[in-house]
């Protein structure tokens, strides 16, 4: 799996100072509040996991999985739900965690779509965000790095279901995509 790497773009350790300082921000933020991480599978996953021991607020957790992008290489613009969420989010301040924003498509999408359900709040914590390449336009609350505009993985990020497992954030060789079919998976 490593040989499949060419280079380290974001560190086993930076990620946890970063996700570290997030939980910080975040536990000061939702003082006193009713907060519900929401995770978006499957890339979120493993940033989730480790946010949440990084917050010493009481939270719930909870996930929604959608799919925008078809066999393709660019997003298709249509989201499909696969899994929706199993709380009534009425009366939750809700944090949405993602692994990484890119077009937007996605999280517009269900935001759109947990805003009519009426809850408390909601924000947006990231872990990546490509937004200045793609123009995305969409608030980030909480923003871990900014990266630029090339396909990563690791840390719960994929290329075709591999990858999720690394615990740094990486780019893959360029014989990874020549030899495979697909440029992306279809679940996210
Ligand atoms: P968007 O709808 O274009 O913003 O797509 C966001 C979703 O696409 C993310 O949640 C990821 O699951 C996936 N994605 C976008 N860029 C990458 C990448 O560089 N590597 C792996 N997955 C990505
Ligand atoms: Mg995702």
């Amino acid at each position: 799996m490593l040989e499949d790497i060419e280079r380290i773009i974001i560190s086993k350790q930076e990620i946890k100072s970063k996700v570290k300082e997030l939980g910080k921000t975040i536990s000061k933020d939702y003082q006193n509040r009713n907060l519900l991480l929401v995770s978006i599978l499957k890339g979120s996953v493993v940033f989730l996991a480790d946010l949440i021991r990084e917050i010493n607020v009481p939270l719930s957790i909870d996930f929604i999985c959608a799919s925008s992008y078809g066999k393709d290489a660019f997003s298709s613009g249509k989201i499909q739900i696969l899994k929706d969420l199993d709380v009534d989010v009425k009366g939750y301040d809700i944090l949405i965690v993602e692994d990484i924003l890119d077009s937007g498509n996605t999280l517009r999408y269900i935001i759109e779509m947990l805003q009519k359900r009426n809850p408390n709040s909601i924000k947006l914590c990231t872990l990546m965000n490509k937004s200045k390449q793609n123009g995305n336009k969409i608030k980030c609350d909480y923003e871990g790095f900014k990266i630029p505009n090339e396909f990563v993985v690791g840390y719960g990020l994929d290329y075709n279901e591999k990858y999720r497992n690394l615990s740094f954030i990486g780019i893959l060789k360029p014989q990874i995509f020549e030899n495979s079919k697909y440029i992306r998976s279809d679940f996210l």
